[in-house]
């Protein structure tokens, strides 16, 4: 690299021969949908862009547009995020898109500021929106970009990393900036094992004439996720026309998977609460497998009971679903693995 040239103008001249073609970008230099940047943008927050691609595509063909979401009942949202996690991403999703078509004419607003007053847009997503979509300076830090920052100045820790981000941040297209640190981050300045040879700003970066790329970013300690435990509840029934359906109820909209569509669950507990919390009394079977999720803070440990139903009527608050149609409920992916577990769905 030019000793003369910033790290900024390098690494957009590499940008604009390498940046990655994706359904929510316009080519270099051209600015996007606010819409579809949004929404890429609060998808991909904790959801790799592999998984985000189809699922974004198959959202914007349904909801084109701010007017569309706003307008949209929302459980049918909440069924579209199914297996996304992060539930309350999809929840804010409507509840922004509301307040944009009522107080902002349909239109993102196009300010920082103003756009982290919409529910659900937090530092992160209002800088990427104002950079990417509407050519603000905006610092934008996701992991990609901290780990090539953090690496080009051996900065060690997060106000060390903002600081040098927003000393590299350029006046003009921050926009793409942001969006080639974090195709640098993807393709060469991986984790492990960064492909430095490839990498257009080698010589300025300080981990790399250091030799200790992999010593950053460095981490704070983790705090040990605690597991709970509780059991999901497989209540079965023949189907009229043959077949079979299962309860689903929907949970309560405050707490974990709020909202959602889902099997019944009884209580999380710090030892295995067995039948506890029932949604029938039945003949229930406890399997002797279980099935583990992660979330943010907690690990859950879940038992497996199932029975069988001869009445007509459903519990009160909850639904039969076809067990054939049940990737059509939009269940979370706890609830998903457990029906496979269960062996009734492939
Ligand atoms: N991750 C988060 N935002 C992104 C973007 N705009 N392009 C690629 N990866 C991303
Ligand atoms: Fe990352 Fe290596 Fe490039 Fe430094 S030289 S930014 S460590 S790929």
């Amino acid at each position: 690299m030019d000793a003369k040239r910033s790290i900024a103008e390098t690494l957009l001249d590499w940008y604009d021969r390498h940046a990655r073609t994706l359904p929510w970008r316009a080519p270099p230099g051209v600015r996007p949908d606010p819409y579809r940047v949004w929404l890429s943008e609060v998808m991909l927050q904790q959801t790799t862009v592999a998984t985000v691609r189809p699922r974004f595509e198959a959202w914007v063909a349904r909801w084109p547009d701010v007017a569309s979401l706003a307008a949209a009942d929302e459980a049918d949202v909440m069924a579209a995020w199914a297996g996304l996690g992060y539930y309350a991403r999809a929840r804010n999703l409507v509840r922004a898109a509301k307040a944009i078509a009522a107080d902002h004419g349909g239109k993102l607003p196009d300010t920082e500021d103003a756009l982290r007053a919409l529910p659900g847009l937090g530092d992160y997503t209002a800088a990427a929106v104002a950079a990417i979509a509407f050519g603000r300076r905006a610092v934008v830090i996701d992991a990609n970009v901290e780990r090539v920052v953090s690496r080009l100045c051996r900065a060690a820790g997060k106000p060390a990393v903002r600081r040098a981000a927003e000393a590299l941040t350029p006046d003009q297209r921050a926009g793409d900036f942001a969006q080639a640190m974090m195709d640098l981050g993807s393709a060469i300045c991986s984790p492990k094992r960064p492909k430095c040879l490839l990498c257009p700003l080698a010589d300025a970066c300080a981990a790399h004439r250091a030799g200790e790329e992999e010593a950053f970013p460095v981490k704070p300690a983790k705090k040990p996720r605690p597991t709970r435990h509780g059991t999901i509840f497989w209540l079965e029934r023949a189907a009229a026309g043959g077949g079979l359906e299962v309860l689903l109820v929907r949970r309560p909209a405050k707490g974990l998977l709020g909202g959602m569509r889902a099997l019944p669950t009884g209580p999380w507990t710090e030892t295995q609460p067995g039948l506890a919390e029932a949604p029938a009394a039945a003949d229930w079977t406890m399997l002797n497998q279980q099935v583990s999720h992660g979330f943010t803070h907690f690990t859950l440990e879940l038992a497996l009971a199932v029975a069988r139903w001869d009445a007509h009527s459903a519990p009160i608050a909850a639904e039969w679903w076809r067990v054939d149609d049940l990737a059509a409920a939009g269940l979370p992916t706890v609830f998903a693995k457990a029906a496979k577990a269960i062996g009734r769905v492939r």
